[in-house]
């Protein structure tokens, strides 16, 4: 099946596909474990920055090689892309989709940008899912001290239903992205914001297409099986894999200060974001 038939199915059996970003082969690793231990499809993302830092034609080798390995399907998304260049670059090498994220634009810019990338990534190759982002959750996957600025989080800042239409029909983009409550990473001292469960269902229905929920690390477990009923079909985790790695290899080093081999040290950090991966890939696919 392709990544479209996929999303569709999820979105008719009410459950969400899970999308995992990697900076490294570990992170890899304890996912497709974690995918193939519950047999079910999978996304791996990689952003413009983890891409470059494993290379993206080894990336897309990598990801290839796991696919002879699993059962399960696998599919490679180039996460938060931002130059049209970069979009052309990962189509030629093979994504199975591309987010375009002019998020941080102003609504008629996003637009024009997103509508052309999509004409860029489908020339050269039409079976790639583009994706686009309308509403700023912010940018970075990591613990926030405080709340991103000029995030939209109040209801009265989030995509109205008329302008999600707008985007979707202007852009013919195949996956939407839309702010609703979400943001990227954890907050430090406070828990995540929830979800505003009532955009999510009115821009499902305004978009008509497959919604994907970014900022996944920090959402409540509840939040996230409403969210799915509502009309989310793919769910992005990246921090809570991050804090994972970092506990992980904390914790293998500390085991023994004089080990040296490497895949001793990080086993710790695969059990870890294993861990993660399971729990995430459970509520998601409802098990
Ligand atoms: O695209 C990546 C995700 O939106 C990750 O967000 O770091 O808050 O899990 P997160
Ligand atoms: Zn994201």
């Amino acid at each position: 099946m392709t990544l479209k038939q996929i999303i569709e199915d999820a979105e008719q059996r009410g459950i969400a596909l899970g999308h995992f970003n990697i900076s490294e082969f570990v992170a890899l690793k304890a996912i497709l474990e974690g995918a193939s231990q519950l047999n079910v499809p999978i996304i791996i993302g990689v952003s413009e920055g983890e891409r470059e830092f494993i290379g993206i034609k080894e990336t897309v080798a990598l990801v290839r090689a796991f696919r002879e390995e699993y059962s399960v399907p696998i599919f490679l998304n180039a996460d938060h892309t931002h130059s049209l260049e970069a979009v052309e670059e990962v189509a030629k090498a093979g994504f199975d989709a591309v987010l375009f994220d002019a998020s941080k634009e102003p609504l008629e810019k996003n637009i024009k940008l997103t509508k052309e990338a999509v004409l860029r990534a489908k020339i050269l190759n039409p079976n790639i899912l583009v994706e686009g982002e309308i509403g700023y959750i912010g940018a970075s996957s990591k613990i926030l001290q405080e709340l991103p600025k000029d995030i939209s989080l109040e209801e009265k800042d989030l995509p109205t239903a008329e302008e999600v239409a707008e985007f979707v029909q202007k852009t013919k983009v195949d996956l939407l992205a839309p702010a609703v409550g979400n943001i990227h990473g954890i907050l430090a001292n406070i828990p995540n914001p929830r979800l505003n469960i009532k955009k999510v269902r009115e821009m499902k229905q305004a978009a008509k297409i497959p919604l994907v929920l970014h900022g996944g690390s920090g959402i409540a477990d509840d939040d996230f099986r409403v969210a799915i009923k509502a009309g989310i079909s793919t769910i992005h985790i990246n921090t809570e894999i991050r804090v994972a790695w970092r506990k992980g290899v904390e914790m293998g080093l500390k085991r023994n200060r004089d080990e040296v081999a490497p895949y001793k040290i990080l086993s710790s950090a695969l059990e870890g974001i294993k861990e993660i991966v399971l729990n995430r890939l459970r509520i998601f696919n409802g098990l």
